[in-house]
């Protein structure tokens, strides 16, 4: 399962594509309303650390067909072919999604809450659907069944749309959705730190480091080669 920061806060962008194997960044309104600022050139900052070959997942902030194609053009037009449009899952949006997919522009479609709603991305073309699982968990849906569920009917169609796994609260959630076969999950940068920290890792490193000082000092084994 591929791994997204889903961010906008360029130092944790900066960090995590430097130490972390991800494959790119997704904002929506929110994430970058807390940013603030010139948000135009923010994006463009974020482009310019991921560099051009790893997707960037923008929201559309209009709300009809025609304003909502225009400003998804833009936007790959902005921030290059590896930009993925985000468009809720709306009758307008599915509308959308059809015209820009059948013009060879990636669509997201984002804000899916069921699987029926991944069913109808999937047929209009969206080239991820993005299941929010902890806000399912938060109205008492079970959000890991339910990106199981449009797994299941992604396989049994053979359809190409990817499932791109979003809202994450818990590193629990992250594994539980990677079980499900999911292409990609968005997940937070303090989620992110979670799937690698272990207590049990830190004093295993801090054991190696004092028993090979006893037995040879401050010398590397580079030193000794
Ligand atoms: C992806 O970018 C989604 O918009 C995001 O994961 C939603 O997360 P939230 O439910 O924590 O706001």
């Amino acid at each position: 399962m591929k791994l997204i920061l889903d961010t906008a806060n360029l130092d944790d962008i900066r960090y995590f594509n430097t130490y972390y194997p991800i494959v790119g960044v997704t904002t929506n309104p929110t994430i970058l309303s807390r940013e603030g600022g010139d948000i135009v050139a923010h994006l463009h900052e974020i482009r310019k650390i991921i560099g051009d070959e790893k997707e960037l997942h923008i929201q559309v902030t209009e709300t009809e067909y025609e304003a909502i194609v225009k400003e998804a053009k833009m936007i790959v037009k902005a921030f290059g072919k590896k930009s993925f449009v985000k468009i809720p899952a709306t009758d307008i949006g599915l509308r959308a999604t059809k015209t820009l997919s059948d013009e060879g522009i990636g669509v997201t479609v984002t804000a899916v809450l069921s699987a029926g709603q991944a069913l109808l991305a999937a047929n209009a073309g969206a080239a991820y659907v993005a299941p929010y699982v902890s806000r399912l968990e938060n109205i008492c849906e079970n959000g890991v069944e339910t990106v199981a569920e449009i797994q299941q009917i992604f396989d049994a169609a053979g359809c190409d749309t990817e499932i791109l796994a979003a809202s994450f609260k818990t590193a629990r959630e992250v594994l539980e959705v990677a079980l499900t076969g999911a292409g990609a999950a968005t997940v937070a940068a303090d989620v992110m730190k979670k799937l690698l920290s272990h207590t049990t890792t830190d004093t295993s490193i801090a054991g190696f480091a004092a028993d090979w000082e006893k037995a040879f000092g401050k010398r590397t084994l580079g030193s000794m080669l």
